[in-house]
């Protein structure tokens, strides 16, 4: 019988990589468990939606009713559950939703998983798994020296990071207490297609592109690393098929950037791939704005546990990863224009005065 697999998040950045992933390349029945708020996108998942094998369900992960329902309704073998919040500058601007899906909604997912789970034959009991899918922000930040990995101490800085630390411990717990069979993730900064225009590389494409002032929190010396987000979905299937039960793995693009570096490789590259003369060099635009609160000064993974135990490594280069990135939002104006023309015209946020309580 085909096995069914719940993508919560399914409609996001990298929940539609997941669902793209496994409709191309598994047999699997994927249900796409999404609230679908501002961050979704449906034609980000054109390129699987019309497989009879996907379905969507337009469902809070908060609502517990909802939830049970759809465990009895489909029995999943696999839930990989990304669905969260997941924009640190909103969560400076309003937490409150950032807690009530990244802590509640992980809580109330736990929950019916571990009911349902109980409900199954030991055959299935052993099938079932549950993937966490976090960040590495969850451990604060580096210094100059070292690196992220498994067993760092946790350490969140702004209300999305604490947000996930706890829905990780929660996931913990219900391993070590109730026996549920999870593994965890924690994943540094993601990039690539369908990537909301709220985050770094999207926001300085999209600048450049309208010739308006990009803008670099602070002195743009802040340290991410970066993975292409196709290989983190790759990554994710392997941990939900062979990840040890009460793990934890960390995922990492081994590509340490400042800032500035990104901003003036993607400048590099806009000039090269949409070259407008009459109006300058890209790197003209660049304007340092001020700095976000809290702001981490750096991240960088240790990814020796997954390369070691499960043998992923990333398949992108940075480089790579951003001419195909940069190509992508060149070639697909319609998807994010739409995003931009309703949802989100690239106004700064995360300053912290539009604070709601
Ligand atoms: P995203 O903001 O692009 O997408 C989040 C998705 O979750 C959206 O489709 C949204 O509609 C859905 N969602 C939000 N609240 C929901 C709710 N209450 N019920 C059901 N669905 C809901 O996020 P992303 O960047 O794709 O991140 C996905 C996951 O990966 C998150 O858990 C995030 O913490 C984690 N992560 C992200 C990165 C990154 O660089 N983007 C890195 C590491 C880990
Ligand atoms: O590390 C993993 C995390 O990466 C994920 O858990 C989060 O979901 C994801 O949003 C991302 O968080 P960051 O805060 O690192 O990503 P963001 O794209 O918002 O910012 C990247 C860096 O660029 C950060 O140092 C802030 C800076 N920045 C960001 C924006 C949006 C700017 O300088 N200017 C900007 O306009």
């Amino acid at each position: 019988m085909t096995e069914t697999i719940f993508v919560t998040g399914g409609a996001g950045f990298i929940g539609s990589a997941v669902v793209r992933l496994l409709i191309e390349t598994t047999d699997y029945n994927v249900v796409n468990v999404d609230k679908l708020t501002y961050a979704a996108n449906l034609s980000s998942l054109l390129p699987a939606s019309d497989s009879p094998r996907y379905t969507l369900e337009k469902a809070d992960i908060c609502d517990a009713q909802a939830v049970n329902a759809l465990f009895a309704k489909y029995q999943p073998s696999k839930v990989i559950h990304l669905a969260a919040e997941s924009h640190v500058d909103r969560s400076i601007d309003g937490p409150a939703e950032f807690i009530q899906t990244n802590i509640n909604g992980t809580f109330v997912l736990l929950e019916a998983a571990l009911k349902y789970w109980k409900g199954l034959d030991d055959a299935s009991k052993g099938l079932f798994r549950f993937l966490h899918v976090s960040t590495d922000e969850v451990y604060g930040s580096l210094g100059t020296e070292g690196y992220f990995h498994e067993e760092h101490q946790y350490q969140p800085n702004s209300p999305y990071s604490a947000s996930k630390a706890a829905s990780d411990h929660l996931v913990r717990a219900w391993h070590e207490t109730f026996g549920l069979p999870t593994v965890i993730t924690n994943c540094t900064n993601n990039y690539g297609p369908y990537q909301f225009p709220e985050k770094l590389i999207p926001v300085v494409i999209l600048k450049i592109l309208k010739r308006e002032r990009i803008p670099v929190y602070g002195k743009g010396e802040n340290i991410r690393d970066w993975l292409y987000v196709e290989d983190h979905a790759r990554a994710l299937w392997q941990v939900v098929n062979e990840g040890h039960l009460g793990e934890t793995y960390c995922i990492g693009g081994e590509c340490e950037k400042r800032n500035i570096e990104v901003v003036q490789a993607i400048c590099n590259l806009m000039d090269e791939l949409a070259p407008d003369a009459e109006r300058g060099k890209a790197r003209d635009l660049i304007s340092f704005v001020t700095d976000r609160p809290g702001h981490d000064q750096r991240y960088a993974m240790d990814i020796g546990k997954i390369r070691q135990e499960l043998g992923w490594s990333p398949a992108e280069t940075f480089e790579s990863g951003l001419r195909q990135t940069v190509s992508w939002y060149l070639e697909n104006r319609d998807w994010w224009q739409a995003i931009l023309d309703s949802r989100y015209a690239g106004e700064r946020l995360g300053t912290g005065q539009k604070q709601a309580g």
